[in-house]
């Protein structure tokens, strides 16, 4: 037996099983490791983690971020700086492969001329087989590579790396394993949070990769996510985002045993979302997103009773037509959809409608686009994405006969030009007004003045320092300038 081997037993004793005891074990070891790079360098090792995507993996991030600061890893701004890069893939698009090859490219040269840098990848594009095949091929210098299911590991993994071995070390999980709480997190506000409700999606609209790359619908139970948003209260977080790819439809499928569901089994977003109103501290709830089709009046009703719930509902549509709803999975028709916009209007009349809107799905027609039009009119959005549809491989509507790009692009142009105009005139409507804002950060544009986000997510810039950040005022809105406010501080 040689002593790597005996080493090696050494360590699987001592290695917990469950987690979160086993990353904590990983992270100590980590850190020992940091611990003599300090010594050697005279300074914290630095890391750099790029996010694409969504919410989910922002939130990712924090948790990545997390891990390695109590490592002994520092965080730096620019990712020149870095000394470990981390890219958290997006891959609800096709471009977005080829531009992360493209950074990739770029970061070889500097990783050829730096000693002991290093390079991990995860993500949602780390959930296609074929694009680790690449990375395990072609971009052999990239040295770490895990995927959305297992990225809790990343202590494990670097550990792997830092103590010697050679090769990429890279884990991907076809299916999610166990939900581990409880792990680090690096919260980019401290007095704002997203907090996941739940994972993954059932729905498969026909476009989308989410449910291939992020699993089928998991919810967290009340318990666990009541709890994290106390802990978060008492440490001075006021406002919450409750995130999961279709919040409506949260408990249809529990992680774990739950004794409020036992008690209530009709237990549901609704439900959660007064659960989260009643804890003392927290003074704004916003969540995202909403599925039209699951979007219940009782839901509505709890936004009318409680004050704290953001007046802003993201509702997506994609598109206006009927038909093209059907070929897309969406379960709800252009009437089922405005009907819903007066159900929430009528109840909730000054809430800031969002939404995403996509041009270019197979067989889209121009009376399709028409439709569209006619609901982004109807709705009034306050703000709303407008992307082109692009192919996914694996997704039914790849196998679908694909419309000429010119053609798209003049339809996304149409219809983007509808969108700007009437989300600049609907969203002008507060001018003159007087509304709460929290304060997010100093302006980046304009010296002496801070930003902040009123409850329905607008902007407003206005004059202040620093020690209104993470505070409620009430400013007066002074000008509308599209999507965003310029305004004064009243009182
Ligand atoms: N769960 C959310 C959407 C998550 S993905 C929902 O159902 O509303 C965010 C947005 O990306 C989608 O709303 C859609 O407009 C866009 N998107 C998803 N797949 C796409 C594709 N293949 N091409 C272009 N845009 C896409
Ligand atoms: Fe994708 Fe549809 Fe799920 Fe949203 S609801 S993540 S668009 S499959
Ligand atoms: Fe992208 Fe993954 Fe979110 S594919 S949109 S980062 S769930």
């Amino acid at each position: 037996m040689d002593s790597t081997h005996i080493l090696n037993n050494e360590i699987e004793e001592q290695i917990p099983v469950n987690e979160p005891a086993r990353q904590e074990y990983f992270m100590d070891k980590c850190h020992e490791i940091v611990e003599e790079m300090i010594i050697k360098n005279g300074k914290a090792p630095t890391f750099h983690v790029s996010t694409f995507g969504c919410q989910m993996n922002a939130h990712d991030s924090e948790k990545l971020s997390g891990i390695l600061e109590k490592i002994g890893y520092a965080e730096t701004e620019e990712e020149s700086d870095a000394d470990f890069v981390i890219y958290n893939t997006c891959t609800v698009r096709e471009n977005a492969n080829q531009k992360l090859y493209g950074h990739l490219g770029a970061l070889k040269k500097k990783k050829e001329s730096t000693d002991g840098m290093l390079i991990g990848i995860c993500g949602c594009m780390m959930q296609q087989p074929e694009v680790v095949d690449v990375i395990r091929d072609k971009y052999r210098f990239v040295d770490i590579v895990f995927g959305t299911f297992n990225f809790y590991k990343l202590a494990e993994l670097l550990y792997k790396r830092l103590s010697g071995e050679k090769s990429q070390v890279i884990e991907v999980l076809a299916e999610p394993e166990k939900n581990v709480e409880n792990l680090p997190e690096k919260r980019k506000y401290t007095f704002k949070s997203g907090v996941n409700i739940m994972y993954g999606c059932n729905n498969f609209c026909t476009y989308c990769i989410v449910p291939y790359v992020r699993g089928r619908e998991r919810s967290r139970t009340p318990e666990d996510i009541l709890s994290e948003i106390k802990c978060l209260a008492e440490s001075g977080v006021i406002e919450i985002m409750l995130l999961g790819q279709n919040v409506n439809s949260y408990g249809v499928n529990f992680l774990e045993d739950s004794e409020i569901i036992s008690n209530n089994p009709d237990y549901g977003f609704p439900e959660l979302l007064e659960d989260v109103c009643k804890i003392d501290g927290i003074k704004r709830v916003r969540f995202m997103t909403s599925h039209p089709k699951d979007l219940s009046d009782k839901l509505i009703d709890v936004i009318v009773r409680n004050p704290k719930i953001a007046r802003q509902i993201h509702l997506p549509f994609q598109s206006g037509s009927t038909a093209i709803l059907k070929a897309m999975n969406r379960r709800y028709t252009k009437e089922d959809y405005l009907a819903l916009v007066d159900r929430i209007r009528a109840k909730l009349p000054d809430v800031s409608l969002t939404t995403d809107i996509m041009v270019g799905f197979p067989g889209e027609t121009d009376e399709d686009i028409q439709d569209t039009i006619d609901v982004v009119r109807y709705a009034k959005y306050d703000q709303a994405f407008t992307f082109i549809y692009s192919i996914r491989t694996g997704t039914p509507a790849a196998k679908m006969e694909q419309l000429p790009e010119d053609l798209v692009n003049e339809r996304f142009n149409r219809v983007l030009s509808v969108v700007r105009e009437t989300c600049a005139e609907t969203s002008a409507r507060f001018e003159g007004q007087t509304k709460e804002v929290l304060v997010e950060a100093l302006n980046d544009h304009m010296d002496g003045y801070v930003t902040g986000r009123m409850d329905n997510n607008i902007l407003v810039h206005f004059p202040g320092d620093e020690s209104l950040i993470g505070q409620f005022v009430n400013v007066h809105l002074d000008e509308a300038k599209g999507f965003y406010y310029l305004g004064t501080r009243t009182e």
